[in-house]
């Protein structure tokens, strides 16, 4: 708990006295985990791969599933601080409504690292932050789709993910970005799918009735692979083909999404690392060695595959990994 702080800075210090090389270990720390929920593929590997990176380091990972409710985040993570853990790492469910209660972290000195979502809180109450260029994401996904149609006239539907989210935020507007200059395509229908796989369908049904039976969408941007999932189900119930009558773009890079572009139902995807912790807890042992501060933002990589990469072997190499 928080004496783990001294006691790892004895440690450290002890280390530096004798100029011996001890590994900098993060044994008997124990950090609170704010998780989203479980609502993407994505989601559930991020959860995955957090437990196995504590566990790797000998970190006490105290986990709370929030249920996709802000409110519940809040709850846990005041828990957190009675508990009197060492760190918070916290995957914020909206970007906005997190002074106070990180405030109160900051007020214990608990230090707090955000997981692959921004918020619109003051710098200074919380360490650093961990995520993808999220309107970096939305551009590639659109430069890929200006690409492959050319000059053809193309009408996109847009599955956005949960409203007021930093990634539904800015991957739509990466995405406006892109395809600004190409006068040939247009957004036409653009709506919450909360990032789930049976929204998505739902959504991309209604979409479907609203555009002549599906006839008139050429193309699908999703925030998300499991709404993209879900709108090619809709799709094939609608008697279309997923990824040839209507393209399918998304981002996050799921085992499911390989698999759709392997029978040619998906076309492209951007890869969102499900990694988080893993810098996260580096840059938090880091700070606990020597007090020095990581950058406000260490950035993941954001990676296009599409259907000449070798789908199947994508999929094996990720359907593994808690997916
Ligand atoms: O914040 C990352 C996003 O949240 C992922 O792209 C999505 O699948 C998840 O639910």
């Amino acid at each position: 708990m928080r004496t783990a702080f001294a006691a790892l800075g004895v440690a450290f210090t002890l280390s530096a006295m004798t100029g011996l090389a001890t590994s900098v270990s993060a044994a008997s720390l124990t950090v609170g985990f704010s998780q989203i929920g479980s609502e993407s593929g994505w989601r559930a590997a991020e959860t995955t791969v957090t437990k196995q990176e504590a566990e790797k380091r000998g970190i006490d990972l105290k986990f709370a599933d929030a249920q996709q409710k802000q409110e519940n985040q809040i709850k846990a993570i005041r828990g957190f601080i009675a508990q009197g853990v060492d760190a918070i790492l916290i995957a914020p469910v909206v970007a906005t409504g997190w002074d106070a209660v990180l405030k109160e972290a900051k007020e214990e000195n608990i230090p707090v690292i955000l997981l692959d979502r921004e918020i619109e809180s003051p710098k200074d109450l919380y360490l650093t932050a961990v995520t993808s260029d999220q309107v970096h994401e939305g551009k590639v996904a659109g430069d890929w789709l200006v690409k492959d149609i050319g000059s053809k006239d193309c009408k996109v539907v847009e599955l956005q993910g949960t409203t007021g989210s930093s990634p539904a935020i800015n991957r739509k507007k990466g995405f406006e970005e892109a395809i600004k200059a190409a006068s040939n395509i247009k957004i036409v229908r653009s709506q919450t799918g909360d990032f789930t796989r049976t929204k998505g369908k739902e959504v991309m049904e209604s979409f479907i009735k609203a555009e002549g039976g599906g006839k008139d969408i050429c193309a699908v941007y999703a925030h998300n692979d499991d709404m993209a999932v879900g709108a090619i189900q809709a799709i094939k119930e609608a008697g279309l083909k997923p990824g040839t009558d209507i393209k399918i773009v998304s981002i996050d890079a799921v085992p499911d999404i390989f698999q759709a572009m392997a029978k040619g139902e998906a076309n492209a995807t951007v890869e969102l690392t499900p990694n988080m912790a893993g810098p996260a807890f580096d840059a938090l042992e880091a700070y606990l060695k020597d007090k020095k501060e990581p950058p406000k933002w260490i950035q993941t990589e954001s990676k296009l595959f599409t259907a000449n990469d070798d789908p199947m072997k994508v999929y094996e190499s990720k359907k593994g990994l808690g997916y």
